[in-house]
């Protein structure tokens, strides 16, 4: 949008969630609030999206790395005026309007921004606020109108008289104003209320007494605008994002077993004629292929899943990825970058940290497979251990194509067991196998016939 830009205020500690995380770092659904807000801000393309800064600073600037963002601090937070003022400079080098929202309302939609804003530009107005009726107004700036109904200021609920209590039609915090209007106005906001702070809403009625022109917009959705205040609120509406997302998937042909149960994170994408048990957390950003199935008690975090993959119950998947066809599972535990081929099988209790296993592969249990590179159509016996850490450094271990490696054999790494080689039960491998060989690497086995009888024998 021409002539536009945005200012994000999240200098807020945000005290009622009793955190040591700034407020706008909590996330829904495994989305930061503030991100939220931003990407809903960002689609409507302002020239320049100021975000204000203060509590947690580095951190809410890591959130936004590699985002178009300006940021500005509040050094102290003294109110959501006082957060305006530290964004002074800034703005004034801007022209047009400046469209305010908090990053504590995450829930906004980039259409209603474009609403308000649009009424702003068509009205020429020097204020334009979105207002809306809340079943619960508590907590919320009440808006106050004169008899004609214009809009005449904002009270707020510590400040509020008895009868302002009882009004419905809420501020939830969304205004654009004219850049030199609000530059104009911003001084003599004053911190003489309950809260001894300086606020954002008295803007307002320091607009109207100037004799600007102000414009409210009705909104229709209270939820949409909602702010988050506590953790209570915080998973409220977290409940609420992951039903729609849920149901969303439901309709794109995921089969959910229940909904209720399921805990997907906004950003994961699932293809269709999936099935997903209940108790799965899916995170991040993970993708599902079509036809596969999870299966209860699996969490699975910024991973790629195949199609036609069966990750059975009680798995951990985390930054991996698991090829077409595939079996992970039950308790298997893959993670840092492990990528497992087509057709592997991946079973109970076997773990794989950043290692690699070709097609058609299969460790079928209790193994430690950490730093190796498998190759295709490998045996990897129960038990199989690579011994990748010396105490200091970690060490690759590679198996080639075809090899067998048999169970409770231990792989001291740096090795390499060559394509095609053998690798007896309960060896402990300290050399390369070179290709198509066997290695046994046990101490020979010594039977001592009769040898309980003599000992129990009388002396
Ligand atoms: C504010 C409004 C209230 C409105 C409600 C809607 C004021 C005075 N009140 O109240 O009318 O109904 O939002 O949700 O504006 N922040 C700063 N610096 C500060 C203080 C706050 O950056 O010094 C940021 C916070 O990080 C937060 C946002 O401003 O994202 C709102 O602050 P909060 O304290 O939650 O305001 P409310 O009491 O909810
Ligand atoms: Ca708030």
């Amino acid at each position: 949008m021409r002539d536009f830009c945005a200012l994000i205020l999240a200098a807020g500690k945000g005290t009622r969630m009793k955190s040591e995380r700034a407020k706008v770092l909590h996330t829904l659904c495994g989305k930061p609030m503030l991100r939220m807000v931003y990407d809903a801000v960002a689609a409507l393309q302002p020239e320049e999206i100021i975000v204000v800064i203060g509590q947690d600073a580095d951190r809410v600037r890591e959130l936004l790395d590699g985002c178009r963002a300006t940021f500005v601090t509040q050094a102290q937070q003294l109110g959501t005026g006082h957060a305006v003022m530290a964004a002074r400079q800034e703005l004034a080098k801007r022209k047009g309007s400046v469209l305010i929202l908090f990053g504590d309302a995450p829930r906004i939609r980039t259409e209603t921004l474009r609403r308000l804003a649009e009424h702003h530009q068509a009205s020429n107005a020097d204020m334009t606020l979105l207002t809306v009726q809340a079943a619960d107004p508590f907590g919320y700036g009440r808006i106050i109108r004169d008899n004609a109904g214009r809009v005449r200021g904002i009270v707020e609920e510590k400040d509020a008289a008895e009868s302002q209590k009882k009004i419905t039609e809420v501020n939830p915090s969304f205004y654009c104003i004219r850049i030199s209007s609000l530059l104009a106005a911003l001084d003599q906001i004053r911190n003489q209320n309950a809260q001894k702070e300086y606020y954002l809403t008295d803007m307002l009625e320091i607009q109207v007494r100037s004799g600007a022109k102000v414009e409210s917009v009705e909104h229709d959705d209270f939820e949409e605008l909602r702010g988050i205040n506590s953790r209570a609120e915080l998973a409220q509406l977290a409940a609420a994002l992951r039903a729609e997302k849920n149901r969303a998937l439901m309709a794109a042909g995921v089969t959910l077993l229940d909904p209720e149960q399921t805990y997907i994170d906004l950003d994961v994408e699932i293809a269709k004629d999936v099935t997903v048990y209940p108790a799965v957390t899916l995170q991040g950003s993970t993708r599902i292929g079509e036809g596969s199935a999870i299966h209860s008690g699996t969490r699975i975090a910024d991973s790629r899943i195949g199609a036609g993959v069966a990750v059975l119950d009680c798995c951990l998947i985390t930054e991996s990825t698991v090829g077409d066809g595939a079996t992970i599972g039950p308790f298997a535990h893959l993670r840092k970058q492990s990528v497992i081929g087509s057709h592997c099988r991946v079973g109970n209790f076997v773990e794989v940290k950043k290692s690699c296993l070709g097609a058609g592969t299969k460790a079928a249990h209790l193994a430690y497979l950490g730093d190796a590179e498998i190759g295709a159509e490998v045996n990897i016996g129960a038990g199989t251990i690579t011994c990748n850490y010396d105490g200091v450094r970690k060490h690759p271990t590679i198996i080639e194509d075809g090899a067998f490696i048999g169970t409770a054999s231990q792989l001291v790494a740096p090795v390499r067991v060559g394509k095609g080689a053998y690798v007896a039960a309960g060896s402990c491998i300290t050399e390369d196998v070179p290709p198509e060989s066997l290695a046994i690497a046990r101490s020979r086995q010594t039977v001592k016939e009769g040898w309980v009888r003599r000992r129990k024998a009388p002396k």
